[in-house]
């Protein structure tokens, strides 16, 4: 029988609904319980997901059954409930950032590794059926030497929306102050940074730009603390791609990616769906692009690679939200490394290296990169390299 591990989940807000609808995706993972500082939504959440509370973090962390912790706190309490889980011994999925700061990145990291503990951080797209496609793609051949990469993280015009009506399937309002204070690029660079750190391996330097573009999004608040809302950066790659990302709560909604080789451009349409189709456009043989304007063939589907027990949708209830990220998938990897003793596919040093990536992001200029991290492999079913 498979062995399994207990989690317990910290922070019981928006996004920890995504998460207790998907863990059961994952016969490895038992849900223990849960803890929030405010013991209302602690108490929503349990209600709505049959899933017990923990009264502390003290009580949490006492239970032996609880092998791993999953973060699920606001960005500037990530770095505190992380430590506090790893002093404790425990194993960590960390909702990204790592950390707001790379000093207290750092020391998380340190302070797993000299525990012999395992720490994985969100987001785990490139675990999902899209990614590992394109990955498989590039290395089949597909586009030959990849050369440049555009990759856009618009997200919209937020403060154009109702966003402070939306609500979690257990009722956690969307946190918008947190979102405007931390900014598109620390919430959402590294759904694309991991991927392309994964793909083409380290970034060694980052010119970028970054402006706060609308200030008076809440009406009545001054909006002087808020992140910028339009960051874009051209990244340098040790493998020569180089790539630019650009991330907003501004343009209309864009999540595109497009992986341009020598040999076809590969493009992919959403990010936040696991199952979103990968297209593949090959050159237009010589001989008949002397006779035509066009050099590329119109765009054929690249089939996608998936596990054995592939479902395509992560909608769980009926009155949840339809979602297409497997939440827990990225808890997963973080529970089978540490039963088939080995390193975490969404490691804390790759998490570290996206961090100081998107730190230089927010920056106006130009950064070299210091930090680097061991090649990632690919999931056993997306096949071997070719
Ligand atoms: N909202 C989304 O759609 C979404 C999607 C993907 C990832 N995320 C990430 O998930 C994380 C949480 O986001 P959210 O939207 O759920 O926020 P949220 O504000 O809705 O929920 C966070 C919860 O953590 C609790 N909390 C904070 N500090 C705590 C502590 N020290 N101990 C115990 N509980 C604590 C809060 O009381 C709150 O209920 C963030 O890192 C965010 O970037 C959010």
């Amino acid at each position: 029988m498979q062995e399994s591990m207990g989690v317990a989940i910290v922070g019981c807000g928006y996004v920890a609904d995504y998460y207790a609808t998907t863990l059961p995706n994952h016969p490895q993972l038992k849900a223990v319980g849960a803890y929030d500082r405010d013991p209302a939504r602690a108490s929503d959440f349990s209600l709505h997901h049959g899933i017990p509370v923990f009264a502390s973090m003290a009580d949490l962390l006492a239970d032996e059954s609880v092998r791993i912790v999953v973060n699920l706190t606001n960005p500037r309490s990530h770095a505190h409930v992380t430590r506090a889980a790893l002093e404790a011994g425990r194993h960590v999925y960390s909702e990204k950032p790592l950390a707001l700061s790379l000093p207290e990145a750092r020391e998380l990291v340190e302070l797993a590794e000299s525990r012999g503990l395992t720490l994985g951080t969100g987001p785990c797209t490139l675990l999902g059926e899209t990614a590992q496609t394109v990955w498989r793609a590039l290395r089949d051949g597909a586009v030959g030497r990849p050369r440049l990469v555009y990759a856009e993280l618009d997200d919209g015009a937020i403060h154009q929306m109702p966003y402070w009506t939306w609500t979690s399937a257990s009722g956690a309002p969307w946190p918008y102050l947190d979102e405007f204070r931390v900014g598109p690029a620390l919430e959402h660079a590294a759904y694309y940074l991991n991927w392309l750190t994964a793909f083409f391996g380290p970034v060694t330097e980052v010119t970028s730009f970054s402006a706060l573009v609308v200030p008076g999004k809440v009406p009545g608040m001054t909006g002087c603390d808020f992140a910028p809302d339009f960051t874009t950066a051209a990244l340098r790659f040790t493998s020569g791609v180089i790539a630019r990302l650009t991330c907003s709560t501004l343009a209309p909604e864009d999540r595109a990616l497009r992986i341009i080789g020598d040999d076809g451009v590969l493009h992919v349409a959403e990010c936040w769906d696991y199952g979103a189709g990968v297209t593949l456009r090959t050159l237009v043989p010589a001989e008949r692009r002397e006779s035509s304007d066009h050099y590329l063939e119109p765009p054929v589907s690249f089939p996608l690679v998936r596990p054995a027990d592939y479902h395509h949708s992560y909608k769980e209830s009926p009155e949840q939200e339809p979602h297409d990220m497997d939440f827990a998938r990225g808890v997963a990897e973080v529970a089978d490394a540490v039963i088939e003793r080995r390193g975490a596919r969404v490691s804390a040093r790759q998490a570290l290296h996206v961090l100081e990536i998107i730190l230089a992001m927010t920056e106006c200029g130009t950064t070299t990169i210091e930090s680097t991290f061991e090649p990632v492999t690919p999931m056993p079913w997306a096949g071997l390299p070719a």
